[in-house]
């Protein structure tokens, strides 16, 4: 998978090439490239914002440099699937970071101030297919950190990145659900017991309590995921909680 960033602070994105995402790098299964939009820029002051049209608060960025900079990067056979993250976007999940890990190509392009003038998206939009993505509902200085949790979860997804290949089967969402708790020894730390199903070597058991942990976890914490589960999601055991 290639990816391509672009952005005013590229040392923002140093952190890509660090642990689990640099191995990633180094065993050849993506390629990642940082670019600063200010190559782009044309004026001695290298300036990619100007005041908003009807005004208001905050500056947006120009469209001239955003285009021929996308022009640069996005140029080439496959076009890539061009990521703009954004607080006004949709929501960033783990299904939509599965499509992303299935894509060969990820451009994704960072604004800053009040976003990117919305024309660059819609000129975009004619050429790829362009999404406008937000991490959570709160809003951030720029889209930089919200592309390194981004690339995060999609990287982890390739095969060959994770050591054990069920981390990503059974993760939090795989099944809708949240993850239960997990344990290591010793067996009784600060006289806390590890549940002793977890130690009978009995797997159906096991399995059965880990569900219920599931279940009872997500069902507390976010009952939203719980009601979006269609009927055939739960089995006659879970029927009983
Ligand atoms: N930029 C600023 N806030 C953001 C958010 N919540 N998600 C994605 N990009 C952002």
């Amino acid at each position: 998978m290639r990816i391509d960033v672009l952005t005013i602070f590229p040392e923002y994105l140093d952190p890509i090439r660090a642990a689990l995402l640099g191995k990633a790098i180094d065993k050849g299964l993506i390629s990642v490239d940082v670019h600063d939009l200010r190559d782009w820029t044309h004026d001695v002051h290298k300036a990619v914002d100007n005041s908003p049209y009807g005004g208001g608060p905050g500056m947006v960025m120009r469209p001239q440099i955003w285009g021929d900079a996308l022009d640069q990067v996005c140029a080439g056979d496959p076009a890539p699937r061009l990521v703009v993250p954004t607080p006004a976007g949709r929501p960033f999940t783990q299904a939509l970071a599965h499509e992303y890990a299935a894509e060969p190509r990820l451009v994704f392009a960072c604004g800053r101030y009040e976003g990117i003038d919305q024309r660059v998206i819609d000129d975009a939009s004619t050429r790829m297919r362009v999404d406008e993505v937000s991490i959570g509902d709160y809003v951030l200085v720029g889209g930089e950190v919200a592309v390194l949790v981004m690339v995060e979860a999609v990287v982890r997804l390739l095969p060959g990145v994770l050591g054990n290949p069920r981390s990503a089967a059974e993760d939090s969402f795989s099944d809708g659900l949240l993850e239960g708790p997990s344990y290591t020894r010793p067996e009784v730390w600060r006289d806390l017991a590890v549940p002793e199903v977890l130690l009978s070597g009995n797997h159906r058991l096991i399995d059965r309590w880990r569900r219920d942990q599931s279940l009872e976890r997500t069902l507390h914490r976010r009952p939203e995921l719980l009601e979006a589960l269609p009927e055939e999601a739960f089995d006659k055991h879970d029927r009983a909680l």
